[in-house]
């Protein structure tokens, strides 16, 4: 078998590549590992950047979207009690759209489909060859049958525990890691959202955030210890603890019920570089892992793959390589400036076990400077709803 470009992964950014490609005439083979059940039952973040919305558009993809998706012009921060709003919209223009990604990829999925693309599930044993050279091939197994895909380029986007970036030599590699000291309890359940935008929530007892997925269907998280396990935590104290973390006022108003999923999740900040070696690509989680405080995860992704279609379509299109030549610079400069923020945002509404009383001054300090200062707020506004592509 041959395709032009062979994507290993069928999450949000190889599907969102191989839409994109497909309707640009190029075409993918998208090899995945799990079923569509298992990669469709995964809970992930839900907010999403004007680029990833304009992205996901231009795919083919944001009928329902546009249709259940909720625009917020802003968002609230909350510590030991007080709250304010960070006004996105009057400070930046910009605005966020609440969308579970879940659903992306569900869309995603519905648009592969309705195009006839190609993407092929239980695929295992999945290994790269000969990516330094001009004709690169995978191979993999299905149904015990081994199998392999000629191609001219390979896409990584098979996540963070995928193939891709360990089929990079060693010596090729630079990576940058910081493990955060604590985790994230997140809750799903079938109660309306206690506020009509999110709420970021820092407080002695721990980082809480309040967030939902539709007008019926809320996700609220809790800061725990890594030590923490799922089964520690019942709904009754989740909610007792949530409500310990948030402005009485809202905690007052919060609906509780039964959780339909409940998880931890520890952070990390992650980033590979370089995201190029010969022809493989690597995009999305297979490069960097962002802590889930600034909603970045997925919509790094949209900017990697961007950037890599960007390239792809000038390379067969128009036999220029400048666009694919620079993929991995272009990608990595906004992946750093969407790092800081997710670390500057983790950093400031977290507690940290043995922080100074110094370090916890400068939190205050932090949030005293966004709840005080417009230009603050601005340069908040702007990462959070995203910075340019
Ligand atoms: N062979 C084939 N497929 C693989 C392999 C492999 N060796 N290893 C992993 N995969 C598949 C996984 O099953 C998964 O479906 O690659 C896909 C990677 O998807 P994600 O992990 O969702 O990564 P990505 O598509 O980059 O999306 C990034 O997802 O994890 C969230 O927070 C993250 O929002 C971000 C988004
Ligand atoms: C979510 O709704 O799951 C969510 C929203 C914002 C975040 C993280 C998670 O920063």
């Amino acid at each position: 078998m041959r395709t032009q470009v062979a994507i290993i992964g069928g999450g949000p950014s190889g599907l969102l590549l191989s839409q994109l490609l497909n309707k640009a005439g190029i075409s993918t083979f998208v090899l995945e590992r799990k079923s569509r059940d298992y990669v469709l039952s995964r809970i992930r973040a839900g907010v999403l950047e004007t680029g990833a919305v304009e992205l996901i558009r231009a795919a083919g993809a944001g009928a329902r979207m546009d249709r259940e998706g909720q625009l917020h012009d802003g968002c609230y921060l909350a510590s030991n009690g007080r709250m304010f709003h960070v006004d996105f919209k009057g400070s930046c223009g910009k605005q966020v759209m609440v969308y579970g990604q879940t659903e992306v990829t569900k869309d995603l999925y519905d648009a592969q489909d309705a195009i006839g693309a190609t993407v092929i599930h239980d695929a295992e044993d999945v290994a790269l060859h000969d990516l330094t050279g001009d004709a690169p091939f995978v191979t993999y197994s299905l149904n015990g049958q081994p199998q392999r895909l000629d191609c001219d380029f390979v896409a990584g986007c098979d996540g963070f525990h995928g193939i891709s970036r360990q089929s990079m030599p060693a010596e090729v590699r630079r990576e940058f890691e910081k493990v955060y000291p604590f985790g994230w309890l997140g809750i799903l359940s079938r109660t309306p959202p206690v506020e009509h935008e999110l709420i970021y929530a820092a407080h002695d007892r721990g980082f809480a955030l309040a967030s939902m997925r539709n007008t019926m269907l809320s996700r609220y998280y809790i800061q725990v210890p890594l030590t923490d396990r799922v089964e520690d935590w019942s709904d009754d104290a989740f909610w007792t603890e949530l409500k310990l973390r948030l402005p009485a006022d809202v905690a007052a108003r919060l609906v509780t019920g039964p959780s339909i999923e409940k998880s931890i999740a520890p952070l990390r900040s992650f980033v590979t570089e370089p995201m190029r070696w010969g022809r493989l690509f690597l995009c999305g989680d297979a490069a960097h892992i962002v802590p889930p405080t600034g909603a970045k995860g997925l919509n790094l992704a949209a900017s990697d793959v961007h950037y890599l279609y960007e390239g792809l379509v000038q390379h067969y299109k128009q036999g220029q390589s400048d666009g694919i030549d620079s993929y991995s610079q272009r990608a990595l400069a906004r992946i750093w400036q969407a790092m800081r923020f997710s670390w500057s945002l983790t950093t400031m509404m977290h507690r940290f076990p043995g922080a100074s009383d110094y370090e916890r001054r400068m939190q205050d300090s932090e949030l005293a400077q966004l709840e005080n200062n417009a230009t603050a707020r601005r340069l908040m506004a702007e990462n959070y709803t995203g910075l340019p592509y």
